[in-house]
Parts: C-alpha cells; structure tokens; sequence
C-alpha cells in the first residue's frame, strides 16, 4: 500500500544520502512530486540538473527531458529515469534525418539564412542538428526569447516540432503573418517555394493531450461561472490562447495560481495533474481542469509509477544502477551547444 511504498521510499532515500536527487516535472503523479526534492517546468528543472552536485539524477519526467539532464549534467553523474516507456508524442514528430531532408529542401529555395530552433521535446540528435546549423533549444517558457536570438543571426525560422507554440510565439512577437506549415507526411502540405516567402516555417507536430482543449470549453465555462478565469498553456491550439486570460508554461500557470486572491477562481487548461496539484497546494483558489478531469491526461508523463520510483531508489541501494538515460557521445557535445544557447538567452 501507499504508506509502505513511502516507508521503503524514505529509507532508501535516507540510506542514499546527498548521492541522489529526485527532479519532477509539474505533470507528474501526486506520489511523485511528493518526493521530489526540486519540482518545476522544463526550463527550471534543466537548469537543477545543471546546478545538481548528486551522482544520481532520478528524473521525474519524460525521456527527452532525462536526456536533456543527461547533456547538461558533468560525465560521472547519472540521470535515471524510473520508466524507459516514458516517451513524449511528439518528440517522436521530428525524427532528425526527416527534418534534415527537409532542410535540404527548404535552404535550396533561398539564399535567406534559417536558423532552426527545436522546442525542449525533441530528442538528442535534432537537438544536435539544430547546434550545427546555428540554432538552439527552447522551452515554453523562453520560446519568444529564442524567436528573437534567431531574428538577430538570421532570417528566418524553422521552429520543431509544436505548431501551436510556434504559432502562439509569432503572435506574441507581432509575426503572425510570417508563418507557413511544412507537413512532413504530407506531399501537399510541405512547398519550398512558399516556405522560402515566409519567415516562420512550423513544422506540423503537435501534443496530443493540450490539441484536446477547445475554445468553446472556455465559451462554456465562461457561460457557467462567468466570475472564473482561465490559464492555459501555450501547446494549445491558437483559438484556445485567445479565448484564456493568461498563457504560460507550467511554471507561469503555478505562479498565476500563487499570486490568486482567496476566494478566486482560476480553470487550468492543461495537463490534469498539475490541475489537482493546484488544487491540494492552494486550498484558498477555486481551482477548476478546464475540461472535467477525464481526458487532459498524459500517458508519456504516466508510466512514472512510483513503484518503478521505489525499484530505482532499492537497486542503487544495492549498487545496481537501473534505467540509465545516456545519450550517444556523438550527439552529446553538440545537443549541448543548443541547450547551452538556451541557458544564455
Ligand atoms: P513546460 O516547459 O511548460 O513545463 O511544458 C512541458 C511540457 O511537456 C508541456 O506539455
Ligand atoms: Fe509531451 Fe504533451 Fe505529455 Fe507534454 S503533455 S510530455 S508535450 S505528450
């Protein structure tokens, strides 16, 4: 049972000392979370992977983020992700040998400079694609800093793989009418020529649980409780940021809850468990899932069991090291670069 599993936890914990650190993402379960000795959004725990003095970073989060911690962190440290099955979505839209072949496509159109900019979910290998062709990572929270790097060293962007966030961006910098989409598994949707006329190209991923939100879940609500406010990520379609209040990353979306009056109302248009996270952590906000409490879920964030926690935290007790994220040296230095870039920005 739960009381048991945080017994055999702690005690690990306790026997492990200053050697481990446990880093969760804001979408994690309760029973990781209350674990984790460092709590945030993506931007916030690359920068404690970086800072991390411990030899084991047990990550609370997905693959590309335990990646991320892996590039990021000194060679003798370790990140353990407690699930190998946690693997985002749309990480997986842009493989880097497709977006390299649409590189080639797009930069034979123009003489224009691109910079590509890949979003923190993606994997190793376009991160390290973007560091060679002059380009960086970004989070939500940073992606119109990024925009601006970019405008600076080039002329365009390429931006991978969230559509909505590149989107959303190009708003908020006053560029909406520089974008156009490149589908990469679709020959209609990908045209070089129109690509080369406008600078921001999207690529066309998207995440499978924030695509789920509509504005008329805010029309809806706002009919029912027209005294709520509402606060959604920027993953979400563009007609779900024009209808919230306020847009931000997971980080942005715990601080607008924090700096609520008692007694206000804020419905949270993202991932369900940062929603009841809200919830349990500020008893004076009426905090309210955008969407009931039935479909914004992320099944990537959820394979983190904390009995796989449990396992991690036994075993290295033991000198077993299970579940090592390491990404391939090759790629490393490079990936490092973009990231690097990021953390400067
Ligand atoms: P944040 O960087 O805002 O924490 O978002 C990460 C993420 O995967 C959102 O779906
Ligand atoms: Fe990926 Fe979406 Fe899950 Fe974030 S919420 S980890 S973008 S699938």
């Amino acid at each position: 049972d739960e009381d048991e599993r945080t017994e055999r936890i702690e005690a690990a914990l306790a026997e492990l000392g200053d050697d481990v650190v446990i880093l969760g993402h804001n979408y994690q379960r309760r029973e990781i979370v209350e674990h984790a000795d460092f709590v945030g959004d993506s931007y916030q725990l690359s920068k404690e992977a970086a800072n991390a003095d411990a030899d084991y970073v047990i990550f609370g989060g997905v693959t590309f983020m335990a990646e991320s911690a892996d590039i990021i962190t000194d060679d003798d440290q370790s990140v353990i992700l407690p699930s190998m099955e946690a693997s985002c979505p749309m990480a997986g839209m842009a493989e880097a040998l497709q977006v390299d072949a649409a590189w080639a496509e797009i930069t034979a159109a123009t003489d224009d400079d691109i910079i590509p900019i890949t979003y923190m979910n993606s994997y190793a290998d376009l991160k390290a694609f973007c560091a060679e062709q002059g380009g960086l990572v970004c989070t939500s929270s940073n992606a119109h800093k990024a925009f601006e790097y970019a405008f600076e060293q080039g002329d365009k962007v390429l931006f991978l793989p969230d559509k909505h966030l590149g989107e959303n961006t190009a708003h908020r910098l006053d560029m909406a009418e520089e974008i156009v989409e490149w589908d990469p598994w679709d020959p209609e949707g990908k045209d070089p020529e129109e690509a080369a006329e406008n600078d921001i190209i999207l690529w066309d991923g998207y995440c499978q649980v924030h695509e789920r939100f509509r504005a008329s879940h805010i029309e809806d609500l706002r009919e029912e409780r027209p005294d709520a406010n509402v606060v959604v990520h920027p993953e979400c379609r563009r007609e779900v940021v024009e209808a919230a209040d306020v847009v931000g990353s997971t980080s942005t979306i715990c601080q607008t809850v924090a700096d609520a009056e008692p007694g206000d109302t804020w419905a949270i248009g993202t991932e369900i468990h940062l929603a009841k996270h809200l919830d349990r952590w500020h008893p004076d906000v009426e905090v309210l899932p955008l969407c009931g409490d039935a479909c914004m879920d992320c099944n990537a964030m959820r394979q983190i069991d904390p009995n796989y926690l449990t396992w991690v935290l036994e075993e290295l007790v033991e000198g077993r090291e299970r579940n090592v994220i390491e990404v391939a040296p090759e790629e490393k230095e490079l990936a490092q670069v973009a990231l690097d870039r990021m953390l400067e920005i």
